[in-house]
């Protein structure tokens, strides 16, 4: 049976492709994911986006029983919101990988503090766009 990934992309992450390129690079993730979504057919990858942490929260709640696993980029949010963790810890989704485009643990310190990678089964950063990859990978094995 097909499986369902779902992909959520925090704050600012709809202006990846234009933002900071020398830290995120020049491709937009929309244009990414359809090159993932020719490359696996067999799955669909279903992407939300919101700038709003509340909005985030809802999302994730409305994923029980929808996905059967996901790939959360949460933006800065990753490094401030319990909100979100809670979420996560609250629906318990099958699977949750935690991706970040740029290597957090490069950059100022207020980036290597993940309240989003304690509830993960595992965490992607700094391989780019391909991080999105490795971790559908991971999702369908
Ligand atoms: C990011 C890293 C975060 O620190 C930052 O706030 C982002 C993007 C990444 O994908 O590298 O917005 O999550």
């Amino acid at each position: 049976m097909k499986k369902t990934i779902h992909i959520l992309n925090g704050p600012n992450l709809n202006l990846v492709g234009l933002r900071e390129p020398g830290i995120y690079g020049h491709q937009s993730i929309a244009s990414y994911l359809d090159t993932l979504r020719s490359k696996y057919p067999d799955v669909t990858l279903i992407e939300h986006q919101s700038n709003v942490e509340g909005e985030l929260v809802n999302l994730i709640q409305a994923m029980v029983g929808k996905a059967d696993g996901l790939i959360i980029n949460a933006g800065a949010y990753t490094h401030t919101s319990i909100a979100i963790a809670d979420a996560l810890r609250a629906v318990q989704l099958p699977r949750v990988i935690e991706v970040h485009i740029s290597n957090v643990y490069a950059r100022e310190d207020y980036r290597k503090q993940s309240y989003i990678a304690e509830v993960c089964e595992g965490s992607i950063s700094g391989l780019g766009l391909m991080g999105y990859e490795l971790a559908l990978i991971a999702l369908l094995k």
